[in-house]
């Protein structure tokens, strides 16, 4: 047992010194699909040119995300549970640093969306601890600014060559907005390597949420009182209301015959034989 857990920590130690970013759980079903074959390509570099992802590194990062986006993997690690949604979040964190922010090196190809405000606020949630892999999943995520989101995200699609550098930050703030319990994966649609416009799925529409969510979270029982006491308080207004407005039929009912008791002789008014004036006399009324 021993000797194989050491060979498998060397192979990790070795695997993330040669493969660098791409990352998935240990033992997950998308593993021979992200380099971490011994029989497949190694990913050295994150590509970021559309025309690069038919083959080699590209290829590789493209079936890997693939994989880790649709996969529910979960496994005890050292540290807790590792789960696909991690390293899919953090494939992507890494692609998005490197893409549209040059990181580590700040080299030539980062994105002209980074310059000015479009894309520039949501570096450090990106680049959050400087890549630093034994993060949680979501901690990224205090930096997050969903509405500076849309922002980045227009700019990106100005000129046409940033369709899968979009998605990757739609699933970043989707992963935000859902923060999926391990074993539930985020939910989104359209296809990250294309140039669909991904969008995050409708939250209470995602059915791999935890059952919980919809008994209590959604319209529980503290919605459920709320709705009550809303109902009440709306009936208690309307009965308000015709009161008020019986109320005052009535009261100009009895004004009316009091008047014509009276012959109209309301103090003030003169001339008997004006026809009695409703809203007048309400006010000129016994008011007093
Ligand atoms: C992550 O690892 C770095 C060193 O590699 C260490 O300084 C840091 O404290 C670790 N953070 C957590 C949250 O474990
Ligand atoms: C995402 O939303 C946009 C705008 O509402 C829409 O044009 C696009 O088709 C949607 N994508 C998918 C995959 O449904």
């Amino acid at each position: 047992m021993r000797p194989a857990k050491a060979a498998a920590f060397a192979a990790l130690t070795l695997q993330t010194s040669l493969v660098g970013a791409l990352r998935v759980a240990n033992g997950s079903p998308c593993s021979s699909k992200c380099g971490n074959d011994l029989f497949s390509t190694e990913v050295e570099n994150i590509v970021c040119d559309e025309g690069g992802f038919s083959s080699g590194d590209g290829l590789v990062f493209k079936s890997c995300v693939t994989c880790e986006s649709r996969s529910s993997y979960v496994t005890e690690s050292a540290t807790g549970k590792e789960t696909d949604v991690q390293w899919l979040v953090y494939n992507l964190r890494y692609a998005a640093a490197s893409c549209l922010y040059g990181y580590p090196d700040g080299h030539a190809e980062s994105n002209p969306c980074l310059i000015g405000p479009s894309c520039e606020p949501l570096k450090q949630a990106v680049i959050h601890e400087n890549m630093a892999a034994n993060v949680s999943t979501y901690d990224y995520c205090a930096a997050w600014q969903p509405l500076q989101l849309p922002k980045c995200l227009s700019c990106l699609s100005i000129g046409g060559g940033n369709h899968f550098l979009r998605n990757y930050l739609t699933v970043l703030g989707a992963a935000c907005e859902q923060q999926p319990l391990a074993g539930k994966v985020v939910g989104i649609e359209g296809d990250i390597f294309s140039t669909d416009i991904v969008n995050g799925t409708d939250i209470t529409a995602i059915p791999t949420l935890s059952p919980d969510y919809f008994k209590e979270g959604s319209f529980g029982l503290g919605a459920k009182v709320g709705v009550a006491f809303g109902s009440l308080a709306f009936l208690l207004i309307v009965a308000g209301f015709l009161i008020v407005c019986i109320g005052k039929r009535k009261r100009r009912s009895y004004l009316r015959q009091l008047e014509s008791r009276n012959g109209g002789g309301f103090g003030g008014f003169g001339n008997a034989s004006s026809p009695p004036a409703g809203p007048t006399l309400t006010k000129a009324g016994p008011a007093t």
